[in-house]
């Protein structure tokens, strides 16, 4: 087609789509066409009828768009060829874009001297507009190309910086949640990157969300999100302020808990005169998840990072009230938090989604954040309990469905469903039945060979344990093109 894909014109997709309406439930939709109006919403979706499949283009040409008053004109047509298909865009459901330039950079640190030493020196350098222009700019540009079309994004504690972070995500046209982040407890928080008060922290919050409101009023991509960092770093004065301006906009909220046992620790020590002893707990102490409650900040739209070493009567408390977990495997294994235990999680009735955690976590890829779940639940297991183990279909749907209801967007995005938005992905895999290479039209140049034997099945796994962007050819936000692999690869050396 000579349309540009990326422009708001109505579109049609034709081939395989794949996606998991369930824990541990996959869909394979073949030879099915998925229509999309000109707002990015997905207007129909359905099986190609039997003797059709030979010719789909003339259907949609003479069925399909007089049936939806669409001109063949005006419409851009997507065939996916053989090896490929349509996937739900991932959702990053925890991510720091403001700690991109540090992905890998983590040597035998934990947490609480990893955030000294490497995370709040340079999260303090983003001040500089310039410098978090670039950053911000090639993170979005990153996840994009690896699929990610929703983030929850930390930025930092400057308002700017955080705001035009919110900007450049409208620009690329990324789903986002963009979060300025609130510290102000002198005891975790450095004095060269804190809140002056919580007055001002309160203060800063409402600017950024008035400006992202401002600059997507629909919400149509943005969404504010409350930060605060983590316990440690703020005062139950902070925390409280957080709470109620939650209840005034219904504002999600995102945090970090129970990730590691010095900052367990260290939870108990801070909060241990401020919030009364958590009812299970056999310390006598709060717990972790009762500080955070205390102040009213476990809610239906709480997002918690990690839940490493909650206790029993935590998980019970995060689910009584509706609160999710985003479960970052990448990260818990590289800075040695632990091995989160999701099917834990899931049987007590709590909601987990996948999150990079970049740059805790080093890498960019929700695929990635997904074998490692995978890799992380089989740890779990050899621990004794071989009901652990997540399946491939399993980690998908943490990565997409299962995502989208911890960030709240289960009714918009993270399957293929009529009324939900075209957040998708077009994923190509190697040669299939001995065609492809040079000059066939089908690219080669991907990291998952398929022989044509495998079932679909077999070629999800493995593009699972083996894919990377060289996968991730063409991906759309709200239905737009917002990332085409082939034109990025000929693009040149980003700023
Ligand atoms: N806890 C508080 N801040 C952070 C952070 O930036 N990353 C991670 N992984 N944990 C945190
Ligand atoms: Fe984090």
């Amino acid at each position: 087609t000579s349309l540009d894909m990326a422009a708001p014109f109505n579109k049609v997709f034709y081939g395989t789509f794949i996606h998991t309406p369930g824990l541990d439930e996959i869909e394979y939709l073949h030879d099915t066409v998925v229509a999309v109006n000109a707002s990015g919403t997905i207007l129909v979706v359905e099986a190609l009828p039997e003797g059709h499949k030979q010719d789909a283009a003339a259907w949609i040409r003479t069925v399909l768009l007089p049936r939806l008053g669409w001109t063949p004109d005006a419409v851009a047509v997507t065939l996916c060829e053989p090896g490929q298909f349509f996937f739900p865009g991932f959702i990053d459901t925890h991510l720091h874009a403001s700690q991109y330039p540090n992905v890998g950079i983590f040597g035998k640190s934990t947490l609480l001297d990893w955030l000294n030493k490497y995370t709040f020196p340079l999260e303090a350098s983003l001040k500089d507009l310039t410098k978090a222009r670039r950053v911000y700019s090639r993170c979005i540009r990153k996840t994009l190309s690896h699929g990610t079309t929703t983030a929850a994004y930390y930025a930092t504690v400057d308002v700017p910086a955080t705001n035009l972070l919110a900007d450049l995500c409208l620009e690329a046209g990324q789903r986002a949640l963009v979060g300025r982040v609130c510290m102000d407890n002198h005891a975790f928080s450095p004095d060269f990157y804190r809140d002056e008060s919580p007055a001002e922290a309160e203060a800063a919050t409402r600017a950024c969300i008035a400006h992202i409101t401002s600059i997507d009023p629909s919400y149509t991509l943005l969404r504010p999100v409350i930060t605060p960092r983590f316990a440690p770093s703020c005062t139950g004065d902070v925390l409280g302020r957080l709470g109620r301006l939650h209840k005034e906009g219904n504002w999600p909220i995102q945090t970090h808990i129970s990730e590691n046992h010095s900052e367990i620790a260290l939870v108990k020590e801070l909060f241990k005169d401020q919030v009364p002893p958590s009812k299970g707990e056999s310390d006598g102490m709060p717990s972790y998840a009762g500080v955070y409650d205390h102040f009213g900040l476990l809610t239906p739209q709480t997002i918690l990072a990690h839940g490493v070493h909650l206790s029993e009567a935590e998980a019970e408390l995060i689910r009584s009230r509706g609160s999710k977990v985003s479960h970052c495997p990448c990260s818990n294994s590289a800075i040695t938090s632990g091995a989160a235990r999701i099917r834990w999680l899931l049987d007590r009735g709590i909601e987990v989604g996948l999150g990079t955690d970049m740059s805790g976590g080093y890498s960019p890829s929700v695929l990635e954040a997904a074998r490692l779940a995978s890799l992380v639940s089989r740890h779990v297991a050899m621990g004794g309990d071989d009901a652990a183990k997540l399946s491939v279909e399993e980690v998908l749907f943490l990565a997409t469905a299962g995502g989208a209801s911890v960030v709240g967007l289960a009714d918009k995005v993270g399957l293929f469903k009529v009324g939900m938005s075209w957040d998708a992905q077009l994923i190509g895999l190697g040669v299939v039945d001995g065609r492809g290479g040079v000059g066939t039209g089908l690219d080669e140049d991907t990291n998952v060979d398929v022989f044509g034997w495998e079932t679909w099945e077999e070629r999800v796994a493995k593009w699972v344990f083996n894919g990377d962007d060289r996968n991730t050819k063409q991906v759309w936000v709200n239905g737009q093109l917002v990332h085409d692999r082939s034109a990025v690869a000929t693009g040149g050396v980003p700023s």
